[in-house]
């Protein structure tokens, strides 16, 4: 009992925000299907990490601590009157039949005898009559809503990270398209992104569009980047899917991928990295920003731009969000090397099996370079897995990349001195020293 009274949780100040998250998501993404609903809603049953969230959250309540007077953008966004008061509207009342933030009426709703005029949603709601400045606990409505789209995007591209991964498991149960097929998990990836972009939309601001939208784009770059050319290759083990169906798809199109058609496509891919170790880790950092720190990057730069905070401020959030999400993925990288597949709650031990050189294997390549040949084939001939595991360990490929990672760490704990001294700027130092010392 004493131990739980020292530790008091640096999160519990945003935990009215964190707590309502799954709740107002929820309200997000109900559809007139009830299948659909069951898939979209899937991951967020599961307990996850909610680390974008939380990030947003934290970093809108500590750029609140900043005076109003020093804030000279907030004209912008607080006199617009078509910021949604929905955190104090009628609670939406969701059902298999409920309707999301779209205009739609649900076909089910008139089915199931609901009226759909009963099915407020409270973001469609006129919304002129606002007070100037309604922050609550410091974080804005737009903030929360913000943080609720992030976890939407990262939850979509989960989704269609597993079928791409050929992932069996994610958070402990069944990943998607094991639990669901394929099929399902793309068009529940797909539908998330949709609801999403509504979202962004209705958040009325031109900047904070177009850097969600841009994030998109980007974990899409990112994940071709890495993109082994399993797709092209007519190869039944690259095909996970319990409905049967998807092993057809080369043979369906009539178009069975030939020998020249995959060695063009790989060459497009496969610049000169797999010859150059710095080109390789630079390859490695971009791929890596992409997929992962973009997200962070550009919606910590969206709670600022939100606070109507200056420039400078905006940018040093900028590069927090950058520095802890290149921190993220490099010891995301290192945790597949040394978890089990129980602590993590997902497959590991699975990149170099995914022909994925990560920093570790980069690492070791740069003290044997003929690692580069075994790098360069994707680890796809026998043995190639374990020699690289071998190389891994003999030449402490973990720990340096330990120590990469702890060099964002830092970079981002520097970031933050922008920011007023606050709990809220606190917790984010706490939330960014975790994330290196975290196991899963
Ligand atoms: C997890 O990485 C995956 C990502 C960080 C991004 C995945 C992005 C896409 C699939 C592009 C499509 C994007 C959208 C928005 C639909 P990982 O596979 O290294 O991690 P894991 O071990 O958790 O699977
Ligand atoms: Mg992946
Ligand atoms: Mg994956």
């Amino acid at each position: 009992p004493a131990a739980s009274k020292i530790f008091h949780d640096p999160f519990s100040i945003v935990s009215h925000e964190m707590s309502n998250l799954a709740k107002s998501i929820a309200n997000l993404i109900g559809s007139g299907h009830p299948t659909l609903n069951r898939v979209s809603s899937y991951y967020f049953e599961a307990e996850g990490k909610n680390v974008r969230p939380l990030i947003v959250l934290l970093l809108s309540k500590a750029l609140s601590k900043i005076p109003l007077e020093q804030r000279n953008r907030i004209k912008i966004d607080t006199f617009d009157v078509t910021d949604q008061p929905h955190y104090k509207g009628t609670p939406t009342k969701t059902s298999i039949a409920g309707r999301g933030v779209d205009d739609s009426i649900s076909p089910l709703a008139i089915l199931h005898g609901i009226n759909p005029k009963v099915i407020l949603d409270p973001l469609s709601k006129p919304m002129d009559k606002l007070p100037k400045f309604d922050a609550v606990n410091g974080i804005l409505p737009k903030q929360r809503r913000l943080a609720e789209i992030v976890e939407m995007i990262h939850t979509a591209s989960l989704l269609h990270d597993d079928v791409i991964d050929l992932s069996d498991s994610r958070r402990g149960r069944p990943s998607g398209n094991i639990a669901f097929t394929n099929k399902m998990a793309v068009l529940a990836g797909d539908f998330l992104l949709g609801r999403a972009s509504v979202a962004i939309a209705r958040l009325r601001n031109p900047e904070v569009i177009e850097l969600l939208s841009t994030t998109i784009a980007n974990l899409v770059e990112g994940e071709f980047m890495q993109l082994k050319n399993t797709v092209l290759k007519n190869d039944d083990t690259n095909v996970i899917d319990n409905d049967g169906e998807d092993k057809l798809i080369p043979q369906e199109t009539g178009k069975v991928p030939t020998k020249q058609h995959e060695y063009s496509i790989q060459c497009q891919d496969i610049v000169d990295h797999n010859t150059n170790v710095d080109a390789a880790f630079e390859y490695y950092l971009h791929k890596t920003y992409l997929k992962t720190a973009s997200l962070m990057s550009k919606s910590s730069r969206a709670a600022a731009v939100l606070s109507g905070s200056q420039d400078e401020i905006i940018e040093k959030c900028y590069e927090f969000g950058r520095n802890l999400g290149l921190c993220f993925q490099i010891v995301d990288d290192l945790l597949d090397y040394t978890s089990s597949d129980a602590s993590i709650g997902k497959p590991s031990q699975a990149d170099l099996k995914l022909g994925l050189a990560t920093a570790p294997i980069l690492f070791a390549w740069k003290q044997d370079p003929s690692l580069g040949e075994l790098i360069g084939r994707k680890f796809n001939q026998e043995g190639d897995v374990e020699i690289a595991r071998k190389a891994v360990e003999k030449y402490n490929g973990l720990d340096q990349t330990k120590l990469m990672a702890q060099e964002y760490c830092y970079k981002a704990l520097e970031n933050l001195r922008v920011l007023p001294e606050s709990d809220a700027r606190s917790a984010l130092e706490f939330l960014t020293n975790s994330i290196l010392t975290r196991t899963k």
